[in-house]
């Protein structure tokens, strides 16, 4: 099967490239670089193109003929996207939309599509099922849920089949320390606090101790890098199979608070760090954790990973591994 992957030199789809490519799958990645790094592509051919140009893109698809496309390429900051909403309409709504085009082009039927818990907002039940109310509270939620409409929408005119994998709190590196989550201005939680046990930013910040949360701080669910990357295997197997194009959650169920997270880091590392409190972040919904009992049901997913503790030494080791060769670079 050869396969297409958008986004595939960044963190989630530089993981989802390598474990396409431990599984012998034919792969092509493109990326525009702005937040990948070449080095991640450990499989297959890249192809440095934005999904905006469109015209390179679709010489891209004609050339290589997908048969399915995992579309990871896109803006994914909240904080960011509440300062710069036309940057991620454009970049993860006309990308898709771009994408679709070039896919018609190509005769290519499946796709799975990375979309996010932003899309529940302050979600009604926790933990939150597919069916639950679309409501997002930013930018980044809206524009992917945006995507999604247009993807259904898309799929009952042309027969593309899709699975939409909603994504809850993506974490923690490839446990051989190949890749791991590398950005140019952190904002998530568990790759700030290893950053501080590593000694690269002075202190922790927690947005936020008055949510309606057992200790008031946000609770979010966690799900390491490689389960969610296997969700994609999942999916692709579901729809080849003929499964119906559908929506999944992809968590573990289980919330964990900023503070516990914290706590976690601090043991797992044998750092303790100062921790200051600081205002809520704009676009922060207090709590959000999966249901992801259909994603196990029909798709088969069979995490692996679903351990705090794991997840953070492999964010760990991937940070005073990738730490050590900037330092080495720059000398
Ligand atoms: N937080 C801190 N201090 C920090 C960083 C984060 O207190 O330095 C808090 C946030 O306020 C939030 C929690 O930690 O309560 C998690 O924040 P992240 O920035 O790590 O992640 P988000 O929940 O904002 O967003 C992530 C992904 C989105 C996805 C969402 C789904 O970036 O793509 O999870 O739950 F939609």
């Amino acid at each position: 099967m050869r396969l297409l992957v958008t986004g595939g030199a960044g963190y989630i789809g530089s993981h989802m490239v390598k474990l396409l490519g431990d599984k012998a799958y034919e792969t092509l990645t493109v990326d525009n670089l702005s937040e990948g790094n070449p080095w991640a592509v450990l499989h297959g051919e890249l192809r440095v193109v934005d999904l905006l140009n469109y015209k390179a893109l679709e010489e891209v698809f004609l050339e290589f003929k997908p048969d399915a496309v995992i579309h990871f390429a896109a803006k994914v900051k909240v904080p960011e996207s509440v300062k710069k909403p036309l940057l991620y309409y454009e970049n993860n709504l006309l990308g898709t939309v771009n994408l679709l085009h070039a896919m018609q082009r190509s005769g290519t039927r499946y796709l799975v599509f990375s979309s996010t818990a932003a899309v529940y907002g302050i979600p009604e039940n926790i933990p939150v099922k597919e069916e639950d109310p679309t409501n997002p509270i930013n930018p980044y939620g809206w524009s992917k849920l945006f995507a999604e409409r247009v993807i259904k929408d898309f799929s009952y005119a042309s027969g593309l089949k899709y699975v939409i994998l909603r994504y809850f709190n993506v974490a923690g590196a490839d446990p051989e320390g190949k890749i791991g989550q590398v950005s140019k201005e952190p904002t998530h939680l568990i790759l700030r606090a290893v950053k501080v046990a590593t000694g690269q930013i002075p202190y922790m910040e927690v947005f936020g101790k008055d949510y309606p949360t057992h200790d008031g701080t946000g609770v979010r669910d966690y799900v390491h890098v490689v389960d969610l990357c296997e969700a994609h295997l999942k999916a692709l197997d579901y729809l080849r199979e003929g499964g119906k194009s559908d929506v999944f959650n992809v968590g573990y169920g289980r919330g964990y608070s900023v503070l516990e997270v914290i706590q976690k880091v601090k043991e797992v590392s044998g750092k303790d760090f100062e921790v200051r409190y600081a205002p809520r972040r704009e676009g922060d919904p207090p709590a959000l954790v999966a249901d992801s009992g259909k994603a196990v049901k029909v798709l088969k997913w069979e995490p692996k990973y679903d351990d705090l503790g794991f997840i953070v030494k492999t964010a760990l080791n991937w940070e005073i591994q990738s730490s050590k060769v900037s330092c080495y670079n720059i000398v």
